[in-house]
């Protein structure tokens, strides 16, 4: 591909491949901390990026490295529930990979489905539930569209993860994230389907980058940071600012387990 952003990265930082790149979710901001000799470049910047529209989300890509990886980390995505598109991650994944990306690492906020996976606990997700249906790729042509989404979240990187998570000393679930189109929350009774469907977890991103990523031969890692449990569940009210409330008290070590896996992540 040959997009105006690629052209303006290569500017700012020539000679610069990052091997893996990561989406920062709701709590997982704290991430950037971790990024050495970063290189920052703002949406705004990159022609055809996403204007940061959700408090909670940054609107700037780091370059750098963690740990022995090189990375590019977006800090803020695009959310189906912004405009009813969900494409909005296309181009810029496009360009991560054009850059030299092989995996994406994606992070979010999400609420549990289950009573042993509390708030402020971490789920590394195995498979997901396209709840909408809805695709990125409506439109592509050719039969490439037609990705397989068998093992999507990467077994190998998954058990990597898990490895890592464990040497920290602590505890990453592992679950069935279902993908809800929001904004608004669940209802009980739509929580109580999910749980039947088999879902762990439910929240309003992730889904389209895993299949573009797919789509793109990018290999996919992706954890959930637990911010409530589901609708009905608990006593809790559930809003954005509990959403952030929450993601805030993990986020330290949230992003410290995380920066330890895509530091180590062996890639081959
Ligand atoms: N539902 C959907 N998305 C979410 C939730 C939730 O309970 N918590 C954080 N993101």
């Amino acid at each position: 591909m040959n997009s105006t952003a690629l052209q303006t990265l290569r500017a700012r930082a020539p000679d610069f491949a990052p091997r893996v790149a990561v989406v920062l979710g709701s709590g997982w901001g704290g991430l950037t901390g971790h990024v050495q000799d970063p290189i920052r470049i703002p949406y705004a910047d990159l022609q055809g990026f996403p204007a940061a529209g959700v408090a909670g989300h940054g609107g700037e890509l780091w370059l750098g490295h963690i740990g022995e990886q090189a990375v590019a980390v977006m800090s803020g995505r695009k959310h189906g529930y912004e405009t009813g598109a969900v494409d909005g991650m296309k181009l810029p994944l496009q360009v991560l990979h054009s850059m030299g990306c092989r995996v994406l690492v994606q992070t979010n906020a999400a609420g549990s489905l289950r009573a042993d996976f509390p708030p402020l606990s971490l789920m590394a997700i195995s498979d997901h539930i396209n709840l909408p249906q809805r695709s990125p790729l409506v439109g592509e042509s050719g039969s490439d569209r037609f990705v397989s989404m068998v093992d999507a979240y990467d077994p190998q990187l998954l058990a990597q993860a898990l490895a890592r998570a464990a040497e920290q000393g602590g505890q990453l679930h592992t679950g069935v994230y279902a993908w809800a189109f929001g904004p608004q929350f669940e209802t009980p009774a739509e929580i109580q389907m999910l749980v039947r469907l088999g879902a762990d977890a439910v929240g309003m991103s992730t889904v389209p980058e895993t299949i573009l990523a797919r789509y793109l031969g990018l290999r996919v890692l992706a954890l959930s940071l637990i911010t409530n449990m589901g609708a009905g569940l608990s006593q809790e009210h559930l809003s954005h600012a509990h959403t952030l409330s929450q993601a805030a008290a993990a986020s330290q070590n949230a992003s410290a387990v995380l920066a330890h896996i895509i530091g180590t992540l062996a890639l081959d």
